[in-house]
């Protein structure tokens, strides 16, 4: 996405460094605009390096481009931060004497700005006055935040961190396509018990699982997330008011839970791994080699539970399931996955290569999504929340 970041003379500006790494980090075009008095902070050759692309201040650079309002006319989302009173004062008149000033009048993109300054400025009437006449035209306005000022005060001034600022400025484009749905996601890996110590396993960290419960949320569904031995700082993505989270151990606990989830969803997404056998009689005792236990586990089969709740789903219930698969060859990896979705019942099926780059354990997943007739109705290779993106278009496409 092309993303504008204005920069006005405020401390904070150094934030913005970070703030800018983030955006290029997720793979945006950055085009950083700063003031003049931003530069006193930061110089352009930090903005320059960090952006990777040219930085200028003046409307009268470069004009056979007209980047004065070229910049703007291509931004699909303009951010200012820090946002001073003094910058906040000149876009509210619509003053147009510098580079930002143009790009902002010139846009069409959703405007975010972070006020940071004095608690005495923020709270002077001419400033609430323009942050009101902002909020009134559609600027969103994310902050201050109370806290440590610079010179030691303390109040309402601080700008937000640099990745709140960037999580709710995404969060502007989302499309709210999911409003009034409700979905059950199945995220993480079972464990089976063997003895109080150990248990059978796999390397599902959850990752994707939570991507997508956090993408549906985020485009306005509410969500169960049946969540099976996920570690709290992955968890931690999706802390979100429209997600419910159940932990589970087991297939048989994650069968129950996302049965009851099922029964009121619109979708279904068994994102788990789930054990196919589990120890036939787990011990209540630590089992000893000494004793001759563990040469031998005795295992069965656990119930299917995607293809359990797909032979009886309620009308227009729409069910995804996923294959892991570590076929190279994507012409066998197809016919695979084409048979595995006959033999589920299910709408979609997500085929993720687990390889050394892709899948279990790893922030990057690649997938290809097998519908209707065994066809490719999707593709997604990125992080785990651009795949989550790409299932949910796809869900939404088989369900029109
Ligand atoms: N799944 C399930 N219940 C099980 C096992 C798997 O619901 N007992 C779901 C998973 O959550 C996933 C899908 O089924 O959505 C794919 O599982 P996979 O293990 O690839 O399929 P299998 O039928 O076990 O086929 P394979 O022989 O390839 O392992």
């Amino acid at each position: 996405m092309n993303i504008v970041v204005g920069v006005t003379g405020g401390i904070a500006a150094y934030k913005t460094v970070h703030l800018v790494r983030l955006l290029i980090k997720a793979g945006h075009e950055v085009t950083v605009i700063p003031t003049e008095n931003a530069l006193r902070f930061v110089g352009a050759p930090t903005w320059e390096s960090i952006s990777r692309n040219t930085v200028t201040t003046s409307v009268h650079d470069d004009v056979a481009k007209v980047r004065h309002v070229a910049i703007g006319q291509a931004a699909e989302l303009v951010i200012v931060a820090p946002a001073t009173a003094n910058t906040i004062a000149k876009i509210t008149a619509g003053l147009a004497d510098d580079l930002l000033g143009t790009t902002l009048l010139a846009t069409t993109a959703p405007v975010a700005i972070a006020p940071a300054m004095h608690t005495e400025m923020w709270r002077h009437p001419a400033t609430q006055a323009n942050i009101q006449t902002l909020r009134e035209r559609g600027v969103s306005v994310f902050g201050p935040d109370e806290g440590e000022l610079t010179g030691g005060d303390s109040g309402p001034g601080r700008m937000l961190e640099p990745e709140e600022i960037v999580d709710a400025a995404l969060a502007l484009l989302d499309p709210q396509d999911l409003v009034g749905m409700r979905v059950a996601v199945s995220a993480g890996g079972t464990r089976e018990p063997i003895d109080p110590v150990r248990f059978l396993g796999n390397r599902s960290s959850g990752r994707q699982g939570v991507a997508l419960a956090a993408e549906a949320a985020a485009r306005g569904a509410e969500v169960d997330l049946v969540a099976a031995n996920i570690a709290d700082d992955v968890l931690a993505e999706a802390r979100h008011p429209r997600i419910r989270v159940r932990g589970v151990g087991t297939a048989a606990q994650l069968g129950e839970a996302m049965t009851d989830a099922a029964a009121s969803a619109d979708v279904v997404i068994m994102a788990a791994a789930v054990a196919d056998y589990r120890p036939a009689a787990p011990s209540d005792q630590k089992l000893t080699k000494e004793a001759g236990l563990l040469d031998r586990i005795d295992l069965v089969e656990n119930a299917d539970i995607v293809a359990g709740l797909a032979a009886s789903r309620p009308q227009s219930q729409t069910i995804v399931a996923f294959a892991a698969e570590t076929l190279s060859d994507s012409e066998e990896r197809r016919e695979r996955a084409r048979r595995k979705r006959e033999r589920k019942g299910v709408d979609l099926l997500a085929v993720n290569l687990a390889d050394a780059e892709h899948g279990f354990e790893k922030a990057e997943n690649a997938i290809e999504i097998i519908g209707e007739g065994g066809s490719v109705v999707g593709m997604a290779d990125g992080s785990k929340r651009h795949v989550a993106r790409a299932l949910w278009d796809a869900v939404q496409k088989t369900r029109r």
